[in-house]
């Protein structure tokens, strides 16, 4: 590594360190920022380097500063988290509680990538628990998709557009760690079912729900072909399969469908796939977009 860069990191490290403002609770935003530029471009880098040119001292003192400064603002996090997981349980309107939250700490969010996470992501993860990705526990059959949380600003738009009351029935299906049923629970008064294939990740929502005002929200270790979801009248779709697996699926809910109103809401490539359907129409006049929410309603 040449003079340049380690006097690039010194510089970051100086700059985020004089920023004591860092370490209040309500500086959310800058901190994730903090944090990310710690990790990917201080601490990986030197990690990197010394990989592959060998210890440097001077790398090695800028790394266990920028690893103190990294665990600081982590701390600081995991207060609010709690203090705010703590908020929201003891809330007679948690639904009221967790917009308030978002308003607060993440505002419009900044949105890192337009197609990936954001703010609210980490605060989503931070109150609900989810610190780890834990690993499959079953292999996927052939047309499964492996786990990806579904970006959260996306189920805000899910809950904004389509109006969820007391008799709804939502499901997710494949409900990975459970960030969407939880958040659908949270946020409506919808029953809210999760359907995962995985038993791991199924245990590890139903363990997140544990510590949630979500009485409202069960969490089922199925393959989404077997489940009974004949009471579903919302169903989510993060591209959870694809190929003869997602018309299996698709082709029960058609059969349902002819029973009660249905509405379908996707993300993902499946978006193009369930756009084929001639029993479905997509809200809005728009093309369907993978990278968008789509909701399409029974014809
Ligand atoms: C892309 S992830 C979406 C996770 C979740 N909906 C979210 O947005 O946070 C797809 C999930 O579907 C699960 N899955 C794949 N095939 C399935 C099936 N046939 N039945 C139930 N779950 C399935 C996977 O294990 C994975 O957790």
């Amino acid at each position: 590594m040449d003079h340049e860069m380690t006097e690039d990191i010194q510089g970051t490290l100086n700059a985020i360190e004089q920023h004591e403002w860092l370490l209040d609770w309500s500086r959310f935003g800058e901190r994730v920022d903090a944090l990310e530029m710690l990790e990917f471009q201080i601490l990986d880098r030197i990690e990197n380097v010394m990989y592959l040119h060998g210890h440097r001292t001077d790398l090695a003192v800028l790394y266990r500063r920028a690893a103190q400064l990294w665990l600081r603002l982590t701390d600081i996090n995991t207060q609010l988290f709690q203090c705010l997981h703590d908020e929201l349980v003891a809330s007679t309107n948690p639904a009221a509680t967790l917009r308030q939250q978002v308003s607060t700490y993440v505002g419009k969010g900044t949105l890192r990538d337009p197609v990936g996470y954001d703010d609210l992501d980490v605060l989503v993860n931070g109150l609900f628990g989810i610190d780890t990705e834990p690993e499959e526990t079953r292999p996927l059959k052939p047309g499964m998709i492996g786990y990806q949380a579904t970006p959260a600003r996306f189920i805000l738009d899910l809950v904004e557009r389509i109006p969820l009351g007391p008799d709804d029935v939502f499901y997710d299906l494949g409900s990975g760690l459970g960030r969407v049923a939880l958040l659908v629970g949270l946020l409506t008064p919808a029953q809210v079912r999760g359907i995962e294939y995985d038993p791991g990740h199924c245990a590890y929502a139903q363990q997140c729900a544990r510590h949630l005002p979500v009485s409202r929200v069960r969490f089922i270790n199925a393959d989404a072909r077997d489940a009974d979801v004949a009471d579903g009248t919302v169903f989510f779709m993060y591209t959870p399969f694809r190929g003869n697996l997602l018309q299996n699926v698709l082709d029960r809910l058609k059969r349902d469908a002819h029973r009660r109103p249905m509405t379908i809401a996707t993300y993902g490539p499946c978006t193009l796939d369930v756009a084929q359907m001639d029993w479905l129409a997509l809200s809005g006049s728009q093309e369907p977009d993978d990278r968008e929410l789509a909701i399409f309603q029974r014809l």
